[in-house]
């Protein structure tokens, strides 16, 4: 990652920052992932050299922006999905900025249903930062679309253990996955198909 883009993330994570702190609401906050998570999940997708990655909550694009700058390097690209109309206006802008909005593809729309129109083993790596209590009922549709070695990774892991406790157990429960947890940032837990 070259000097502008370490800056502009550091910049915009600050933002983040600023933003919600004063927010008492949690859905009115950014809640960008810490820069560890980021960076362990960007490091995956080059490792794994993966073309084809999904992230579920975009926000204002701070992760997506890391994602997006690492399948540049691979070639891929990224589909990120997002509820909100506004903050897929600032995640385009953001991306933008950043100099990578060719290598994303941001979507208005619900994560469940971009879930279940990608095709069968077409991903190789999934991001889970949107609502964690609906993590379990991606189960069955994020684990079709996952390619053999397909990685998921979810952020909060640690800093929310209960509300992902469900589907961790569904990760755990699986022959197919071998599972981690990662204790930086607010924890990312990690599963990888294996077989
Ligand atoms: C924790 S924030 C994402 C932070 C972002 N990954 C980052 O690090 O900058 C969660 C986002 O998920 C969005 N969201 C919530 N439910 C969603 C759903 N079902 N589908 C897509 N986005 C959703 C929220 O509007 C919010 O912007």
């Amino acid at each position: 990652m070259d000097d502008r883009l370490a800056r502009l993330l550091d910049d915009l994570y600050e933002e983040g920052r600023a933003h919600d702190g004063p927010l008492a609401d949690r859905l009115l906050r950014l809640r960008n992932m810490t820069p560890d998570a980021a960076r362990l999940i960007a490091l995956l997708i080059r490792v794994q050299r993966a073309t084809s990655v999904l992230e579920i909550g975009t926000s204002n694009g701070y992760s997506a922006i890391w994602f997006s700058d690492a399948v540049r390097d691979t070639g891929g690209l990224l589909t990120t999905v997002e509820i909100d109309e506004d903050r897929v206006a600032a995640a385009l802008g953001n991306l933008a900025r950043a100099g990578v909005r060719d290598h994303a593809d941001v979507v208005h729309g619900d994560g469940a249903d971009v879930l279940a129109k990608t095709p069968d083993a077409s991903v190789d790596l999934v991001v889970l930062d949107a609502e964690r209590p609906a993590y379990a009922e991606y189960w069955p549709q994020l684990r079709r679309v996952l390619k053999p070695y397909g990685v998921v990774a979810v952020d909060n892991a640690v800093s929310h253990r209960e509300q992902v406790v469900a589907f961790r157990g569904l990760l755990a429960g699986d022959p197919a996955f071998d599972v981690g947890l990662h204790e930086l940032g607010d924890g990312v837990l990690t599963g990888i198909r294996v077989r």
